[in-house]
């Protein structure tokens, strides 16, 4: 995103997501935190994906697959979803479909050509007002939830060699 971008546009029932994405998303862009991609129909704004680097540390059932493969590393890269969000008017259309094939396309860009990248990993929450969850959204997108929790969000990740899934 830059300057340009008008946000005023956007809505949706995560109002924390359409603050971050109005005050804090190009912000965290200048000072290189993260990147934030848009997606725009007839001019309206859709959806927007929120990217940065992350790590994932390897615990229980995940350390003990890459153990039997030999690495012994604690953590791996990975890249994040800080945030992603569909405006209202654009749910259930496939957009939340597209942007994580593009968060796949860039972890594989990343890794053919410049830096180490395993995972895409996120923090799915669960709205307690709406109860909706994108945890559903998730898996049904071929991510995995790691057994370690945060509060208020369920870190989730996505293999992108995809053999160890099963071995899980
Ligand atoms: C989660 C979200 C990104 C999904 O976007 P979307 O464009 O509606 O998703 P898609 O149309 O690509 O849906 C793909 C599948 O995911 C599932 N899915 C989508 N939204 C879901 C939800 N809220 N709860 C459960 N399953 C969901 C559905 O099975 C859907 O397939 P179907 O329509 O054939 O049943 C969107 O609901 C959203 O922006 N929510 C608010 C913000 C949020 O929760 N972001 C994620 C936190 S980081």
């Amino acid at each position: 995103m830059n300057d340009q971008h008008d946000t005023k546009s956007f809505s949706s029932y995560e109002q924390e997501l359409v603050d971050f994405l109005r005050e804090d998303a190009l912000e965290n862009q200048k000072q290189r935190l993260s990147v934030t991609f848009l997606w725009f129909y007839k001019g309206m704004l859709v959806s927007y994906i929120t990217l940065l680097n992350d790590r994932i540390s390897l615990e229980g059932d995940l350390r003990a697959v890459f153990r039997k493969k030999g690495v012994q590393y604690h953590s791996l890269p990975a890249l994040k979803i800080g945030r992603l969000c569909v405006d209202n008017r654009f749910l259930r259309k496939g957009v939340g479909t597209m942007m994580i094939d593009f968060s796949i396309i860039v972890a594989s860009r990343i890794f053919e050509k410049y830096s180490g990248c395993r995972f895409i990993v996120v923090d799915a929450k669960r709205n307690p007002n709406t109860k909706l969850d994108s945890i559903q959204f998730y898996r049904k997108m071929g991510f995995n939830e790691l057994k370690e929790q945060k509060k208020g969000a369920t870190p989730m990740y996505f293999d992108l060699v995809n053999e160890i899934k099963s071995c899980l």
